[in-house]
């Protein structure tokens, strides 16, 4: 059984004083959720105090990107070393607004995976295809082309340390969500590529997160799909009700798929 994984990407929100009150909401909003792996991602600014926060909790640390070179004269960047000295356990890797915004390219994105790798950090690697990709039909292709770009020179031992997000660019942000059955279908489908490439063992033990727009209302029936292990969340995020409403909507989820 995989388990289930709700991420929050803060993306570039909160100063830190917000960010020490919505962790601390959210570790009061907790009960017992021993099912259920739970990681926020602030900006960088925060990290240091949100580990801090999260020390004596169940809530894991990610970050939102990194580069992948262990020190050196990268002015601006932060490395997989500098993550893991400040507690990080995850690391977003490949998110779309990279993609698009920062113009980081399959290669990049796969050198940043084999560098968290390296550090045992563990990489959320998105991939997804953009609304006009879709529309057009080439979904599986784009994220066939992702998906083997991204993980080029994996061994199956290295993709047993990542997990996945499917993150469809045209639900990011934008209150559109695939239906359970879109994203259950690019899950398996992603499922089946990592068969292709590591085997059968190596593709039942990884976990595919879904992004885009998920919400407490949304987060059960997306779930309940058999390849869809856990959320990587944006939005919803950033308000510690709506995050703690998302983890207790997985619980519940993970009860009724076990
Ligand atoms: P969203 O973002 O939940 O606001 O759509 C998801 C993400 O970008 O990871």
């Amino acid at each position: 059984m995989r388990k289930i994984i709700i991420a929050g990407n803060w993306k570039m929100y909160k100063t830190i004083p917000e960010a020490i009150n919505t962790v601390n909401s959210v570790k009061a909003g907790l009960h017992k959720v021993s099912d259920v792996e739970i990681v926020v991602c602030p900006p960088f600014t925060a990290i240091h105090t949100v580990a801090g926060l999260l020390e004596d909790s169940v809530v894991d640390l990610g970050a939102q990107d990194m580069h992948y070179e262990t020190e050196g004269a990268f002015t601006g960047e932060v490395s997989p070393l500098m993550l893991k000295d400040i507690g990080c356990r995850y690391v977003i890797l490949g998110h779309s607004e990279r993609r698009a915004h920062f113009k980081e390219s399959n290669d990049l994105v796969n050198k940043k995976a084999k560098g968290a790798v390296k550090f045992n950090l563990i990489p959320i690697v998105c991939v997804g295809e953009t609304l006009a990709e879709r529309e057009s039909g080439r979904q599986l292709d784009v994220v066939r082309a992702q998906f083997a770009g991204t993980f080029k020179g994996f061994t199956a031992e290295d993709m047993e340390k990542v997990v996945i997000a499917y993150e469809p660019v045209w639900a990011i942000g934008t209150g559109k969500t695939a239906t359970p059955d879109q994203a259950q279908e690019m899950h398996a489908f992603v499922r089946s590529l990592v068969q292709e490439m590591f085997g059968e063992e190596t593709a039942s033990g990884l976990r595919i997160l879904y992004g885009g727009s998920v919400k407490p209302d949304n987060t059960a029936e997306l779930i309940n799909q058999l390849d869809v292990d856990g959320a990587l969340v944006g939005g919803a995020s950033l308000k510690a009700e709506s995050f703690v409403q998302i983890v207790n909507a997985a619980v519940q989820a993970v009860v009724s798929k076990e």
